[in-house]
């Protein structure tokens, strides 16, 4: 389907010369929405229902019908590649992740890159039947290589962090080992997204933040990698969360940031980048009167700028009220001319 809404792109190039702001949300499907919770509870298991295109499909359509949204996300999850190479995951309600095996546990943890591509077949089908459905830009994603490692480190969301800590001192040749073969594989996966129709892509460092001095060294050196390996002009977004930009900026060829709810929007804009996010999805707890007014403030204060666009600064979680966010999105579309 041809491109009707270009105004997420534009902002993306710092192109765009209308008085508006696009929106889109982080984890615009999922559960908060009862109409996910309907598909979600015929399938045990994530990974099973994500394998397929159809249900992909229709879980990225299910906000895009809902409210005023000018980019699309595909809807799948960062730990599709640790699924792949051989590390199943399974997600366990208030626990999170749970994957199959851990370098924590098993120092000789072994990913297996034979045949991983063809297994994420199933996004890059997903990516094309999406794009093949909707009028604004698609989003296509990868977690970092840090991120996936320190999920694959811990074989869950990480807690406390001196193990990590004592792990990347003494086994350094191991843990380059492990983050160049994920270069490797998100940058197929980036290019094969690419090819099936993304717009844009959205990197997310998740785990950003547990890094300091050595940031630039595990983390941001791969993401430069796979930056640098995409052939086309397609935007590249990232996001680190607990961790201001401001050191990021000057190392790296991206220029547009997704910030977490911590950092100083303000600051920011008047550089030469673009920048998304910011919004606490807190604030979709407030009553309507005071969503009025945030959004009245985001569309007075933003509106002229070619850099802006709306979003989080973290994912919706399944306590907000959709029609929150419904009457939020409304109001700042209706500011547009
Ligand atoms: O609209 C969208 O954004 C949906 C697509 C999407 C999902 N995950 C679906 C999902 C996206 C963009 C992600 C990214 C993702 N996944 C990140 C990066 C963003 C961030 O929040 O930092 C991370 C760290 C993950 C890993 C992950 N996946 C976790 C920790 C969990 C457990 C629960 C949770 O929601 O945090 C998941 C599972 C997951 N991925 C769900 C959804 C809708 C919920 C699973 C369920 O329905 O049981």
């Amino acid at each position: 389907m041809t491109l009707k809404n270009r105004i997420f792109l534009e902002a993306l190039k710092r192109s765009n010369d209308q008085v508006n702001i696009p929106v889109w949300l982080l984890r615009q499907a999922g559960r908060y929405l009862p109409e996910y919770m309907k598909i979600r509870s015929q399938y045990s298991d994530f990974f099973q229902m994500i394998k397929k295109p159809e249900i992909c499909k229709e879980l990225t359509l299910q906000p895009l019908r809902r409210f005023p949204l000018d980019a699309a996300i595909t809807f799948t999850d960062i730990l599709t590649i640790p699924d792949a190479m051989g590390i199943p995951v399974e997600f366990i309600a208030g626990k999170g992740p749970v994957f199959s095996d851990s370098i924590q546990k098993n120092h000789l943890l072994r990913l297996n890159h034979e045949g991983a591509l063809k297994k994420l077949e199933y996004v890059f089908e997903a990516t094309a039947l999406i794009k093949a459905n909707i009028e604004v830009p698609l989003i296509g994603f990868t977690g970092s290589p840090w991120t996936l490692f320190v999920y694959l480190y811990y074989g869950k969301s990480p807690k406390s962090h001196d193990e990590l800590y004592n792990y990347l001192e003494l086994q350094s040749h191991n843990v380059h080992s492990y983050l160049e073969q994920l270069t490797d594989i998100i940058k197929d996966y980036v290019q094969a997204q690419i090819e099936a129709g993304a717009d844009c892509i959205q990197i997310f460092d998740s785990w950003g933040g547990l890094l300091d001095q050595e940031y630039e060294e595990l983390s941001l050196s791969y993401i430069n990698q796979i930056v640098a390996s995409i052939q086309t002009d397609v935007p590249v977004i990232l996001y680190t969360r607990d961790k201001l930009i401001d050191n990021i900026i000057d190392s790296t060829p991206i220029k547009c940031f997704n910030l977490d709810t911590s950092d100083n929007i303000d600051k920011h804009l008047g550089k030469d980048i673009t920048i998304q996010g910011n919004f606490d999805p807190k604030n979709f707890h407030a009553d309507d009167e005071a969503l009025k007014e945030m959004a009245q403030m985001v569309w007075t204060k933003y509106k002229d700028r070619k850099n802006y666009i709306f979003n989080l600064g973290s994912g919706l979680t399944p306590d907000v009220n959709p029609e929150k966010v419904e009457y939020f999105l409304n109001q700042l579309s209706s500011f547009r001319s």
